[in-house]
């Protein structure tokens, strides 16, 4: 087995968005930087979030602004959000987009030249600055560029095992396997930043991308940082459902913020029928204001009328497609049907959503110009993350930061779409330069070296194994567990089953048997990213379990309404405490008088 060490001021684990603007900060401020990423650079969840990063820039209407940012990013969380963390994100993204801008990110254009914005759910305004439907691929590109010019060290296919901590917990480092040959490493850094991403694999239809096994979430965990709102994870409405072998890949938003709509197998627009109290009188009420704001939209003219239905909050659609599917007015292969061929010319469909019409029309045969497309809810963010300090982005845990999906707080019980790209780039900064700043403080960590020694044998142990099942029967079988008992509608009786289940497959991922070779031995990693599910998995179902209520992501058919009176202002902590995952409770700490002001309390109550 090979073996090298490494010193840094600052990793990042994870080349998403959030991870590249991390690092980007990190050098900028001065600190020797390194990324360490699963897969290869450029690929990354990112590029799922298609339809636009959410910034108020008031470009397509000078009504919007920071504060009606930061109101609709409060009602879409349900007020669960971290309020701090809100307000930052809305007064700081609008720079951040403009800085992408100036480092080659090609947006689209309004008439006069301005960044183009398209609308999305729960935006009061067309506020996603975008391109095409392709929007996280160009961020990605742009960042990527930007970072390997800015004396970023990347070690590319590896995967970060363990962190490392001195006596008192700081954080000092982690080690590291290289996915193509086997050779351990182990990385002393003064600050770690985890931009790992999400935990969305753990469900067998998803969004999310291969590396989405809740790394970051399970490293925060066994360090001792707190995760919250676990229970929160956002199920896109509008996914691929068929065929089959792509059953879950995204359908962005984009096609519903630029006119589409959708119909149950009656040919009814259903979401007419599902508007929740909370968001009553925000949209239009009938096909002739939602054709008229169609109408104003493409003329490129202000919207005087109502947003359609279709652009209520991902939870509120998912759980209406959900809905139409159980009462047996699903769409042949059990979705809905989104329409945009009616809506607008085909000339206007391929140029705002290419991606769409190409994806449709090789995946599934489908012409979206002349045709509807079928889709149905896909596990595709989660809500809940690693705790962090709305300021520093720096988590329970002494220089451990971390930023993007990883995190938690921004979003409280629901994401509105487009806020996750302006969230990496927003946080991923703030992260970077604060853990640069801190490495300007500390000494460079001497590491344990029977820590790294414990690390590694934890890592060979899979390799010596003799028996056992393979572990890709193992993966699956804990995805379509997870479909089935912690997915979009819980109950209490399927989550408890889960936590049993869960207890098993911990069992079965510790005798998995995946042969003995270290070089492109994707069976010995799949061992390490089942041991990440199987720990967060059973924090999502525990908070599931725990929140005897429904509210945003977290739908319970035994609890069917919101509890106002424990769970309006309560958020669920995980913590590992010798070995076992235990949850608590805490109140939120709720906004100053002069935010509140801004929120549209009166009907916060639904
Ligand atoms: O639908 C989408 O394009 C996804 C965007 C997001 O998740 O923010």
């Amino acid at each position: 087995m090979t073996f090298e060490s490494h010193e840094y001021d600052v990793i990042v684990v994870g080349a998403g968005g959030a991870g590249l603007r991390a690092a980007i900060e990190a050098s900028r401020q001065g600190a020797k930087t390194a990324i360490i990423c699963k897969s290869l650079l450029g690929k990354a969840h990112t590029v799922m979030a298609e339809g636009g990063a959410a910034a108020a820039l008031g470009n397509a209407d000078d009504r919007d602004g920071w504060k009606v940012h930061f109101k609709d990013t409060m009602k879409g969380g349900k007020y669960l959000n971290n309020w701090r963390m809100a307000q930052i994100h809305a007064q700081e993204s609008a720079d951040r987009i403009r800085e992408l801008e100036q480092w080659g990110a090609v947006f689209d254009r309004t008439p006069k030249g301005l960044i183009n914005q398209r609308n999305f759910g729960g935006h009061t305004y067309p506020r996603l600055a975008h391109v095409g439907d392709s929007t996280g691929l160009e961020i990605i590109r742009t960042l990527q560029e930007k970072g390997i010019h800015s004396g970023v060290d990347i070690f590319m296919e590896y995967t970060v095992s363990h962190l490392l901590q001195n006596d008192d917990g700081t954080c000092t480092g982690c080690v590291a396997y290289n996915r193509v040959d086997g050779a351990m490493h182990a990385f002393s850094s003064k600050s770690v930043i985890l931009a790992t991403g999400g935990i969305t694999r753990c469900w067998s239809v998803c969004s999310g991308s291969w590396e989405y096994t809740g790394d970051g979430h399970a490293l925060a965990l066994n360090a001792g940082a707190e995760l919250i709102d676990m229970e929160f994870v956002q199920f896109h409405p509008t996914g691929m459902v068929w065929p089959p072998s792509v059953r879950g890949i995204l359908v962005t938003e984009g096609v519903r913020g630029e006119g589409g709509v959708l119909k149950n197998s009656e040919g009814v627009r259903f979401m007419f029928d599902n508007v929740p109290d909370m968001f009553k009188g925000d949209h239009a009420e009938s096909e002739e204001e939602s054709n008229e704001w169609v109408r104003q939209v493409v003329a490129g003219e202000i919207a005087t009328v109502r947003r359609p239905p279709e652009l209520l909050t991902r939870d509120v659609v998912a759980k209406a497609i959900n809905k139409e599917v159980a009462e047996g007015r699903g769409s042949t292969h059990g979705g809905a049907y989104l329409d945009i061929a009616s809506q607008r010319s085909p000339e206007e469909i391929i140029s705002k959503l290419p991606s769409m019409h190409h994806q449709f029309k090789e995946l599934a045969g489908v012409d979206i110009t002349k045709e509807p497309m079928e889709v149905g809810p896909t596990a595709h963010y989660v809500m809940g993350g690693v705790r962090v300090d709305a300021e520093t982005q720096e988590s329970t845990v002494a220089g451990l930061f971390a930023a993007g999906e990883v995190a938690s707080g921004l979003h409280g019980a629901n994401r509105l779409g487009g806020n996750s790209l302006s969230d990496l780039i927003v946080f991923g900064k703030r992260a970077g330069e604060f853990a640069a700043k801190r490495a300007t403080e500390v000494e460079q960590p001497q590491l344990d070296n029977a820590d790294i020694d414990a690390a590694i044998a934890a890592n060979l142990a899979p390799l010596a194994r003799e028996g056992g099942e393979n572990p890709g029967k193992v993966y699956d079988e804990l995805r379509d567990m997870m479909q089935e008992k912690v997915g979009i509608i819980r109950k209490e009786a399927e989550l408890e089953s889960a936590l049993e289940d869960l207890k098993e497959f911990a069992t079965r991922v510790g005798k998995t048997n995946p042969g003995s070779s270290m070089i492109y031995n994707s069976g010995w990693h799949q061992v390490m990213d089942l041991t990440n599910m199987v720990e967060i998995s059973t924090a999502c179902a525990l908070a599931a379990l725990t929140r005897t209520e429904s509210r945003g992501g977290h739908t319970r058919e035994d609890h069917p309404e919101p509890d106002n009176g424990m769970w309006s202002h309560t958020t669920n902590v995980i913590r590992k405490i010798d070995g076992d995952i235990v949850i608590n409770q805490e109140e939120l700490i709720q906004p100053p008088a002069e935010l509140e002001e801004l929120l549209d309390r009166v009907k916060k109550e639904d």
